[in-house]
């Protein structure tokens, strides 16, 4: 059948159950910015399906949890979530659940669904979204479980409705999947292989975003620095950076995530002399000791690592620095562990996103001897934390009295307060009126605790 017959037909079926005037949905969002992103794709695609979206799922026609895979705790969350539906289910027949992203690709989360969730009616992989009309219309027509995954696609599919949660800051995925096989990473298991947009299309959407006023566009992929390797003509991440940062007007780009092993001295030039991109980089190494960046497959060392962030300081001295760490990867010891300690010192970081270990069913890291107990990762997890927070106090002083540029991003009524964010990509609050969101407001910072700033706007005339 045809997309557009899909659309209006799977429609029409869930407006005859809904209990409204129209059908209801919640869309339910686990995970990084590439699943809010899928979930605007899920909601502009509902839209045209004449749903209309809620936060409760009391009043729900249609219940969709896009899921994260990428430890056990989101898994979790997931299970008791869904759990948690049956009665509602019991009390509204009508209502469908589904489940979809990166838990439902790998093979045993989906058959723990099919046996032991069985009122939910529609599971499908990350790659499938498009299709999600199709795959309503059969589950309303058939009354059948319908379970779809294809995490091996090759396609890129284009054209698909995005309905966006912000109006300010608007996400664009410049390529999917993973090709890295870091050994504890489930994302390449479960999003597939690298596949980047074409160039012309990417851009076609930057301009469109700008033009519906978009003040900072958010350039995703799992590994954006290996972007266009595979097209047909390949383009560099720093050639498709330089081409949109040519395009006129009043905005930022940032980026997510870079891997230190395909991140280049020609992406830090770029940034160097853009218009438009922030001086801010969100530069993961996982582990500070080169033995467990072997075993973890990372493809650079402590020393690469290190140049890399001295290189980006010397054209940037302003760029802020954010990184993801990774702490009891199976056989890391302590003093293995101190070398990410001494790391976190060294370069000083605006933020850190610290993950304690967690085995993910399939990847090489599962399988191996993991012998110090969770209690004492759980301690050098502390350990970590304390050592930033020390860093952080100790470079944070250096903020106090400068200016800002602050694009504003919301109105606090009750605080009074706007808020948003420098080109370092730190929250900042000052006082103002709400005409001022969506605009670039100088501030100077009064304030400042563990990175987060309050300051007082300069006023042009
Ligand atoms: N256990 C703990 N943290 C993980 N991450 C990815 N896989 C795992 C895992 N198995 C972390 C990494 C990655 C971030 C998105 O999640 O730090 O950069
Ligand atoms: Fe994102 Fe990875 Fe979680 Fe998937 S598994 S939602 S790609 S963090």
């Amino acid at each position: 059948m045809q997309e557009e017959q899909c659309v209006e037909l799977a429609g029409q079926l869930m407006a005859v159950r809904a209990r409204g005037a129209v059908p209801m949905a919640v869309v339910r969002t686990y995970g990084c910015q590439q699943n809010v992103s899928d979930s605007e794709k899920i909601r502009g695609i509902l839209a045209q399906m004449g749903f209309s979206f809620t936060d409760d799922e009391t009043k729900a026609d249609l219940v969709i949890f896009n899921t994260c895979a990428v430890r056990e705790n989101a898994e979790y969350r997931v299970y008791g979530n869904v759990g948690n539906l049956k009665n509602l289910k019991r009390e509204h027949p009508a209502m469908l659940i589904a489940v979809c992203g990166c838990m439902m690709e790998q093979e045993h989360v989906a058959e723990k669904i099919r046996k032991s969730y069985p009122y939910v009616s529609l599971v499908f992989g990350t790659n499938l979204i498009h299709r999600l009309p199709q795959m309503l219309y059969r589950v309303l027509s058939t009354g059948k479980r319908v379970f779809e995954r294809g995490a091996e696609t090759k396609e890129v599919i284009e054209g698909v409705p995005v309905l966006r949660d912000r109006e300010i800051r608007a996400w664009l995925t410049v390529m999917y999947g993973c090709d890295n096989f870091c050994s504890y990473c489930i994302v390449p298991h479960v999003r597939g292989r690298e596949r980047s947009r074409q160039a012309a299309a990417v851009e076609e959407e930057f301009r469109q975003l700008l033009a519906q006023g978009y003040r900072e566009i958010v350039l995703l992929g799992q590994n954006v620095n290996s972007y266009g390797k595979n097209l047909e003509q390949p383009v560099s991440f720093a050639e498709l950076l330089r081409r949109l940062d040519a395009v006129p007007g009043d905005y930022r780009i940032r980026f997510m995530t870079s891997h230190p092993k395909d991140a280049t001295y020609e992406l830090m030039d770029v940034m160097a002399q853009s218009k438009h991109i922030c001086h801010s980089l969100h530069l993961p190494f996982q582990a500070g000791n080169n033995r467990v960046l072997r075993e973890m497959n990372r493809g650079y060392t402590r020393e690469k690592y290190l140049e890399l962030v001295q290189y980006a300081r010397e054209k940037m001295p302003d760029i802020t620095l954010t990184s993801d760490i990774i702490v009891g990867f199976p056989g890391e010891t302590y003093e293995e562990f101190q070398d990410t300690v001494s790391l976190v010192r060294q370069v000083g970081f605006t933020a850190l996103f610290t993950f304690l270990y967690s085995p993910r069913t399939g990847t090489r890291a599962a399988a191996m001897d993991d012998p110090v107990p969770h209690e004492e990762k759980s301690r050098w997890f502390q350990e970590l934390l304390a050592a930033q927070e020390e860093t952080s106090e100790k470079n944070s002083p250096g903020i106090l009295g400068t200016v800002q540029r602050v694009l504003v991003e919301e109105y606090n009524e009750k605080r009074g307060l706007l808020a948003g964010k420098t080109e370092g990509n730190l929250n900042c609050d000052f006082s103002g009126d709400a005409s001022l969101i969506g605009s670039f407001v100088d501030v100077r910072v009064t304030e400042s605790h563990n990175w987060v700033l309050k300051g007082e706007p300069i006023l042009t005339k």
